[in-house]
Protein backbone atom coordinates (compact mmCIF):
# COMPACT_ATOMS: atom_id res chain seq x y z
CA UNK A 1 0.00 0.00 0.00
CA UNK A 2 1.11 3.57 -0.91
CA UNK A 3 -0.03 6.47 0.53
CA UNK A 4 -1.23 9.82 -2.15
CA UNK A 5 -1.77 13.33 -0.67
CA UNK A 6 -4.63 14.68 -2.84
CA UNK A 7 -4.28 18.07 -1.19
CA UNK A 8 -5.79 20.25 1.63
CA UNK A 9 -9.04 19.22 2.92
CA UNK A 10 -10.15 22.56 3.23
CA UNK A 11 -9.72 22.44 -1.05
CA UNK A 12 -12.37 19.49 -1.10
CA UNK A 13 -15.84 21.52 0.01
CA UNK A 14 -17.73 21.30 -2.97
CA UNK A 15 -18.06 17.31 -3.23
CA UNK A 16 -17.91 15.00 -5.43
CA UNK A 17 -14.33 16.34 -6.27
CA UNK A 18 -12.54 14.78 -9.71
CA UNK A 19 -9.26 14.34 -9.11
CA UNK A 20 -6.48 12.46 -11.30
CA UNK A 21 -4.01 10.17 -10.05
CA UNK A 22 -0.82 8.54 -11.66
CA UNK A 23 -2.71 9.61 -14.57
CA UNK A 24 -6.00 7.68 -13.60
CA UNK A 25 -9.20 9.48 -13.00
CA UNK A 26 -11.24 9.01 -9.95
CA UNK A 27 -13.78 10.73 -7.43
CA UNK A 28 -13.46 12.25 -4.16
CA UNK A 29 -16.51 11.48 -1.53
CA UNK A 30 -17.07 12.15 1.76
CA UNK A 31 -19.73 10.11 3.82
CA UNK A 32 -21.66 12.88 5.83
CA UNK A 33 -22.77 10.40 8.66
CA UNK A 34 -19.71 8.93 9.05
CA UNK A 35 -17.90 12.05 8.55
CA UNK A 36 -15.13 9.50 6.30
CA UNK A 37 -13.40 10.32 2.74
CA UNK A 38 -13.24 8.41 0.08
CA UNK A 39 -11.21 8.24 -3.45
CA UNK A 40 -13.58 6.27 -6.03
CA UNK A 41 -12.19 5.05 -9.58
CA UNK A 42 -14.20 6.98 -12.00
CA UNK A 43 -14.31 3.83 -14.11
CA UNK A 44 -17.88 2.11 -14.20
CA UNK A 45 -17.63 -1.86 -13.01
CA UNK A 46 -20.13 -2.89 -15.79
CA UNK A 47 -18.30 -2.44 -18.93
CA UNK A 48 -15.42 0.50 -17.93
CA UNK A 49 -17.46 3.69 -18.80
CA UNK A 50 -16.65 6.84 -17.60
CA UNK A 51 -18.75 7.87 -14.48
CA UNK A 52 -19.81 11.55 -14.77
CA UNK A 53 -21.59 13.59 -12.17
CA UNK A 54 -25.02 15.34 -12.83
CA UNK A 55 -26.31 17.38 -10.77
CA UNK A 56 -24.22 15.77 -7.68
CA UNK A 57 -25.05 12.70 -8.65
CA UNK A 58 -22.98 10.29 -10.73
CA UNK A 59 -24.16 8.52 -13.77
CA UNK A 60 -22.55 6.36 -16.20
CA UNK A 61 -23.16 8.00 -19.41
CA UNK A 62 -23.11 4.12 -21.41
CA UNK A 63 -25.95 2.44 -19.86
CA UNK A 64 -26.93 4.18 -17.42
CA UNK A 65 -25.67 2.64 -14.14
CA UNK A 66 -26.31 5.41 -10.97
CA UNK A 67 -24.09 5.36 -8.30
CA UNK A 68 -24.34 6.78 -4.50
CA UNK A 69 -22.59 10.41 -4.13
CA UNK A 70 -21.39 9.34 -1.24
CA UNK A 71 -20.08 5.85 -0.98
CA UNK A 72 -19.69 4.88 -4.40
CA UNK A 73 -22.05 2.28 -4.40
CA UNK A 74 -24.28 1.04 -7.52
CA UNK A 75 -28.12 2.00 -7.35
CA UNK A 76 -29.23 -0.19 -9.85
CA UNK A 77 -27.31 -3.20 -8.65
CA UNK A 78 -26.43 -2.63 -5.26
CA UNK A 79 -23.55 -5.69 -5.06
CA UNK A 80 -21.33 -3.53 -7.28
CA UNK A 81 -19.35 0.05 -6.66
CA UNK A 82 -16.72 2.35 -7.99
CA UNK A 83 -13.49 0.84 -6.72
CA UNK A 84 -12.89 2.51 -3.63
CA UNK A 85 -9.82 3.24 -1.04
CA UNK A 86 -9.73 4.82 1.92
CA UNK A 87 -9.24 8.66 2.54
CA UNK A 88 -7.41 10.10 6.06
CA UNK A 89 -7.04 13.18 7.05
CA UNK A 90 -3.00 14.01 7.69
CA UNK A 91 -1.77 17.12 8.78
CA UNK A 92 -4.59 18.89 7.19
CA UNK A 93 -4.03 16.74 3.57
CA UNK A 94 -6.16 14.45 2.11
CA UNK A 95 -4.16 11.27 1.73
CA UNK A 96 -5.78 8.46 0.08
CA UNK A 97 -4.22 4.82 0.90
CA UNK A 98 -3.98 2.59 -2.52
S1 LIG B 1 -20.49 0.69 -18.66
FE1 LIG B 1 -21.39 1.86 -17.11
S2 LIG B 1 -23.47 1.28 -17.10
FE2 LIG B 1 -22.55 0.03 -18.62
Amino acid sequence: MKEIELGPEDRFTDLPAEVEVESQKYWILKNDEMGSYRLVSRKCPHAGGLVEEESGELVCPLHGWEFDSHTGVCLNVPSKSLTAYTVIVKDGLLVAQM
